[in-house]
């Protein structure tokens, strides 16, 4: 049997806790073959020790190895001298350096998870944002203008490579899912403001010509300040969105809020050869080392990354164990008996990886 490598990256305040209960949830689902794990160092506690936030061995084994899981990052006080977060650095740097330049982000309603929109069921809110996650705003990330503290820029870039190879992937991506919920079509929304922005009227024309070569799916089109009242009046409308980088960052906070919270959204951040998986929430260090956190999102982006290397390797026990482990999520949660804080439970970390684990038995 193949075995796969995969890289932990706990990270700081509830980081350890999510990427543990994860880590035994997979080795649950995969048994002890399947997956080996091994953790390295990385953070804004590493960098305030060591003045590394992503240490060469860390990035090094990132590089070599199957897949990475990660906790969260982050912790308040430690910035660097142009007041950035340093935690945030630890996803950056992977991001770019590795070339991760799609980030997945499932929009899914799940039963047994509230959604603070009226009258959706579980099924009827089932979407993917893909976040273009190397380029546009972000690309100015430290390298921005502050000029004697009086003017400042930052410059949003597109590359006709990078919103090509994003555009693919979300019509690819669309291509294996089974449309819309409300009239199963498949569909990419490509979100922009193309009535306003050169760079994004050139986002809009290269999806258009990558969706010439799609006949099967349809691709339609929302300016960001639309798609966030669309999100809210008609989520089941919704297949796959795809965005540039800041203002897939900004409505894929909505989509997860729109089912229940940062604690179920999912992360997948995949390039040609690497993947970085880990919830789309942040390090909460108020309540770090209490076993409060809920350990879903992270649980269900290695369930992503089961899928992901199940594709990648074409191996079927892969796909069958992500299958199973969100299944699991999904029975422990429309169960009703153990549900985590952020959904309105009272069930620690621990009870969540506890259930989930029985569940998979
Ligand atoms: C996210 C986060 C990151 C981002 C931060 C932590 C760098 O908000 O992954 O959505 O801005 O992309
Ligand atoms: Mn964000």
């Amino acid at each position: 049997m193949k075995s796969y490598d995969i890289a932990t990256i706990e990270g700081d305040g509830i980081g350890p806790e999510v990427c543990q209960s994860a880590v035994a949830v997979l080795k649950e689902a995969c048994g002890s073959e399947l997956l080996r794990f091994e953790a390295f160092d990385g953070g804004a506690a590493h960098y305030a020790r060591t003045g590394a936030v992503l240490p060469e061995d860390t990035f090094a084994a990132c590089k070599s190895m199957h897949a990475m899981l990660h906790g969260a990052a982050g912790l308040p006080g430690v910035t660097y001298a142009d007041g950035t977060e340093v935690g945030n650095d630890l996803h950056l740097q992977l991001r770019f350096r590795l070339d991760l330049f799609a980030n997945v982000r499932p929009i899914r309603l799940y039963a047994g998870a509230e959604s603070p929109l009226k009258g959706w069921q579980p099924g009827q809110i089932d979407y993917v944002i893909v976040r273009e996650n190397t380029e546009g705003l972000y690309a100015s990330r430290g390298g921005g203008i502050n000029l004697r503290g009086e003017v400042s820029t930052d410059t949003l870039v597109m590359t006709r490579k990078g919103v090509e190879r994003v555009a693919r992937f979300s019509f690819d991506l669309a291509r294996r899912r089974k449309g819309a919920p409300r009239d199963g079509k498949r569909r990419v929304t490509v979100c922009d403001k193309a009535n306003i922005l050169r760079s994004y009227a050139f986002f809009r024309a290269i999806c258009d010509e990558v969706a010439a070569g799609y006949d099967d799916v349809e691709i339609d089109y929302a300016y960001a300040d639309a798609i966030t009242v669309h999100m809210l009046k008609k989520p089941d409308f919704y297949d796959v969105i795809v965005a540039e980088n800041m203002f897939g960052d900004i409505i894929s906070d909505l989509g997860a809020g729109t089912v229940g919270g940062l604690g179920i959204a999912a992360s997948a951040e995949l390039g040609e050869r690497h993947g970085l998986f880990q919830g789309a929430h942040g390090s909460a260090p108020d309540i770090a080392g209490r076993n409060l956190a809920s350990p879903i999102a992270t649980i269900l982006s290695g369930a992503l990354m089961l899928r992901w290397l199940g594709e990648q390797h074409a191996d079927p026990a892969l796909l069958a164990a992500a299958d199973r482990v969100e299944q699991a999520v999904e029975a422990v949660l429309a169960e009703g008996a153990t549900v985590p804080r952020d959904l309105g439970g009272s069930a620690s970390c621990t009870d969540m990886t506890e259930a989930i684990c029985r569940r998979l038995r």
